[in-house]
């Protein structure tokens, strides 16, 4: 199956079985406990973007379908939410948890058939995040005086909450479980292109015994979120996608009493110092911007290498590049799978030639692709000036913009030179020098000799263009209460 060659070594195909998984041909909207029809919306195909095969129906959900979820959120927040003891409502998000954790390899399966990610990142991070944040915030439930000494914390009410297609489970776990741990009810949208984990989240929503309306799950396209977005009676917008929407968000909430909090897009700076371990600094990178295929906000897409180690870097990363496996995300091997749409990838593209245009010089792994599917192997830019579109905007893809620098004060100054700030990567043997950066650099999160390491306790979210509020550990509670 799609197994692909690449210029080092090539694997005998190792399929991830998906015998064990049980999908619908269709989906409806999950709204006050149930699986129900929309009110005069079509339906649209989910496919598998490594395949291009249609895997179920979704439905795209009407203003008039948005409007009964947060009528159904609102009901279940005043009957029996906010009267539910602190406690009990741990004992749902704890049940939620342990049910992802039941289902975990059917969920990892249905993640990677619909998102295109390599089954070994759904299976290894994504699934066992998500329900590592249940379970953390079903800790929170019963102890919020404890997170917000001699304040009284009060839920907000109704959250709407609009997720992208990047972690679909792990994101839609990132909004409900801090949500219903402080109180609130949801009414959730996934991303148009991976909807599905989010539907087998209200199954098992329902096996939980959650109560009927306390999470509200609508599908579809933009229109969609904007009904959520705009409906007078959603009391918090939480959303997490690009910048361009997040602000466009911002404006329609304006006027209103609403809540927010934004989780945009990144460019972050990951800075190699002459004296970092090389090996170890050099799969931080390949894990900084291939995981995920690059599909990832934090993803560490600038790399900067101080200039005596440039050569050494560079032959090593591009040696490593060579030994990446992309192909059949299914496939147990795989390093890079699909890039997640059609759309996605025609924008990568579009990236890839204007770093050419700009002048600067590009390498890509070899690898033979499937027929099907949409594909971009790893790729680098070298001579890339600060100013260049492919060294300031956001790609979202496996495409990796290489600096150098000579100096701390010009590092820092290089890597703070963007409208971004959501994260950051520093490589050095120095804790001095670490602690010396960490100050000065305008990012939410910085990784100090790793990258991509995300774990609940640890708040995550940006500065300037890539948005406010935190989302994990205690901070991600003050999202979801008023005091
Ligand atoms: P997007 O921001 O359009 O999609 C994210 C979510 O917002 C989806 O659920 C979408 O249906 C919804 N949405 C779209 N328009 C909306 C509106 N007007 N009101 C409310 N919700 C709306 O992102 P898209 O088009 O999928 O990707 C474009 C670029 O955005 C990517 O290339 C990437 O640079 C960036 N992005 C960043 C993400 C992040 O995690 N920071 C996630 C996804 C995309
Ligand atoms: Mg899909």
């Amino acid at each position: 199956m799609n197994k692909v060659k690449t210029s080092l070594w090539k694997l005998d195909p190792a399929p991830e079985s998906t015998d064990h998984v049980s999908l619908q041909s269709s989906y409806g909207l999950f709204i006050d406990g149930e699986f129900v029809e929309s009110e005069g919306g079509g339906m649209f195909d989910t496919i598998n973007p490594a395949t291009e095969e249609t895997i179920a129906q979704i439905t795209e959900a009407t203003d008039a379908d948005v409007d009964k979820a947060v009528k159904a959120a609102r009901t279940a927040y005043q009957k029996v939410w906010s009267k539910t003891s602190p406690a009990d409502r741990g004992k749902y998000i704890y049940r939620i948890a342990r049910l992802i954790q039941e289902k975990a390899r059917e969920l990892a399966v249905i993640e990677t058939l619909d998102g295109g990610k390599p089954i070994r990142e759904s299976r290894d991070i994504d699934i066992p995040l998500a329900a590592a944040h249940f379970f953390y915030y079903a800790g929170w439930a019963d102890k919020l005086a404890y997170a917000f000494p001699n304040r009284t914390p009060k839920p907000l009410g109704v959250a709407g909450q609009i997720i992208p297609w990047n972690f679909p489970l792990l994101m839609a776990a990132w909004k409900i479980a801090p949500a219903l741990a402080c109180g609130n009810t949801v009414v959730l949208k996934p991303a148009e292109t991976t909807s599905l984990t989010a539907l087998k989240l209200c199954e098992i929503i329902q096996q939980a015994g959650l109560p009927a309306g306390v999470v509200n799950i609508v599908t579809g396209h933009g229109p969609v979120g904007a009904a959520i977005v705009n409906h007078p009676d959603v009391d918090k917008v939480a959303f997490t996608g690009s910048t361009a929407v997040g602000k466009g968000i911002q404006t329609a909430i304006a006027s209103t009493e609403k809540s927010c909090t934004l989780e945009l897009g990144g460019k972050a700076a990951n800075i190699v110092f002459d004296d970092a371990p090389i090996d170890q600094a050099v799969e931080g990178i390949i894990n900084g911007i291939y995981f995920n295929q690059g599909h990832v906000c934090c993803a560490g897409s600038r790399l900067f290498v101080q200039e005596s180690v440039f050569e050494e870097v560079m032959r090593k990363l591009k040696h490593r590049i060579n030994t990446l496996n992309v192909g059949d995300p299914m496939d147990k091997n795989t390093d890079v799978g699909a890039i997640n749409s059609h759309k996605q990838l025609q924008r990568i593209n579009e990236y890839i030639e204007i770093g050419k245009d700009e002048g600067a010089d590009f390498y890509q792994l070899e690898s033979d692709l499937p027929e099907k599917g949409f594909w971009c192997p790893p790729c680098l830019f070298t001579g890339v000036a600060q100013s260049n579109r492919i060294a300031q905007e956001e790609i979202f893809g496996p495409v990796l913009a290489v600096q150098t620098f000579r100096t701390v004060a010009e590092v820092i100054k290089k890597a703070n030179n963007t409208p971004y700030g959501l994260s950051a990567g520093v490589w050095t043997d120095k804790g001095s020098k670490l602690f010396n950066m960490t100050a000065q650099m305008r990012a939410g999160v910085i990784w100090a000799n790793t990258y991509n390491k995300f774990d609940p306790t640890s708040p995550f979210g940006g500065y300037k263009e890539s948005g406010f509020g935190r989302e994990g550990g205690m901070h991600g509670l003050a999202a979801y209460v008023k005091i």
